[in-house]
């Protein structure tokens, strides 16, 4: 009876183990990934990865090609989502489209044209390279010249219609050649100064919640009818409205998200190991548990470490065993990443 038990148990382990590998996306440092990724990849502990600069080199393909045999070894049938941040201009971590940033679509002569093109030239460049989900468009609208979304010219506009435009454009521009879209930075890093990056320390915005609407929130909703995949909420704290990050706060995705704006796809958290989240402690897990139970889908492990992201699905893995995530709410974020995944 007694190893009968502890048998079940094993198994109920190793289901959690899979069951929270599916809101992890994982990244390692170097070009060759490494065994120990393959290894998780094969036991179903990995739902993506995003590469950096530093593991792209000329074996990519061969790279991105180990990873896809791990995964078709792994109990989870379903696509590796495999990501870059690959938005244009400056921001580009694969060479080649789209070599002109959001700024330059967005003052060109046509911009809904440029955006389309840039979308389709990016997802042609990801596809190329074995990979499914651009971390892009940015659709946030910049206030001032060289603040923080303008000074590398991320942000197609500071007029919110043109960002509207340029942002649907550039989902549907991926979505035609089979890459998904990832619109962020929820509800809008428009208004962050040069030096507010919520990479390096948290970031307060104090614009009322009209504002947010109307300008940083209003190019959301032509992504959701263009029928963009995810979206990136971000790490700032809004201080009229609450005072968590964005990506912890049950208002921004559930209310205003999921709710308001009905979008129904995943969403992405930024970098879990961002300064921005030091109030929330320097535990990676930890910090994942409250992201997930603001509603969020999938946590980027971007620390270019594979320990990072054992780590993070370890402690979910024993969240769910122990109880203390919401199961119902959990099996739907599930659920809508497997849809997502399927379709790629
Ligand atoms: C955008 O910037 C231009 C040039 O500085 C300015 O003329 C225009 O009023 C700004 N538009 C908005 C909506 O702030
Ligand atoms: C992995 O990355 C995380 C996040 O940056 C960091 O906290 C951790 O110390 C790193 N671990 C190793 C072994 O490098």
């Amino acid at each position: 009876l007694l190893s009968a038990f502890s048998s079940v148990d094993c198994i109920n382990s190793s289901v959690a183990l899979q069951e929270a590998g599916k809101h992890v996306i994982w990244s390692y440092a170097g070009a060759t990934p490494p065994s120990s990724l393959l290894a998780s990849i094969r036991q179903g502990k990995v739902a993506g990865v995003i590469f950096f600069k530093d593991n792209i080199d000329s074996n990519l393909a061969t790279h991105i090609a180990s990873l896809k045999e791990a995964n078709s070894q792994s109990p989870t049938k379903l696509p590796l989502l495999l990501m870059t941040d690959q938005e244009g201009g400056q921001v580009r971590r694969l060479a080649g489209e789209p070599t002109l940033s959001a700024k330059q679509i967005g003052s060109s002569s046509d911009p809904a044209t440029e955006a389309y093109e840039a979308g389709q030239g990016a997802a042609k460049n990801l596809v190329s390279n074995g990979m499914n989900l651009n971390l892009a468009p940015v659709v946030d609208v910049y206030r001032v010249a060289g603040d923080f979304d303008d000074r590398y010219g991320r942000s197609f506009s500071n007029d919110t219609k043109v960002v509207s435009v340029c942002g649907q454009r550039f989902v549907k521009g991926q979505k035609a050649n089979g890459v998904a879209s990832t619109v962020k930075h929820f509800p809008g890093l428009g208004a962050a100064g040069a030096n507010e990056n919520t990479d390096v320390g948290p970031v307060k915005i104090g614009k009322g919640i009209q504002e947010l609407r109307e300008v940083d929130e209003y190019p959301y909703i032509a992504a959701i009818a263009g029928g963009v995949e995810l979206v990136m909420p971000s790490w700032a704290v809004y201080t009229q409205v609450d005072d968590r990050p964005a990506g912890m706060s049950p208002f921004w995705i559930t209310t205003e998200l999921r709710g308001r704006l009905g979008f129904q796809g995943v969403t992405i958290s930024d970098a879990i190991e961002a300064g921005g989240l030091s109030s929330y402690g320097s535990d990676d897990g930890k910090r994942s548990l409250s992201a997930i139970s603001a509603g969020m889908d999938l946590i980027l492990a971007s620390g270019r470490n594979v320990s990072q992201g054992e780590e993070i699905v370890q402690t979910i893995a024993k969240a769910i065993n122990q109880g203390t995530i919401d199961a119902d709410d959990f099996a739907a974020s599930t659920s809508r990443i497997s849809k997502l995944r399927s379709s790629l």
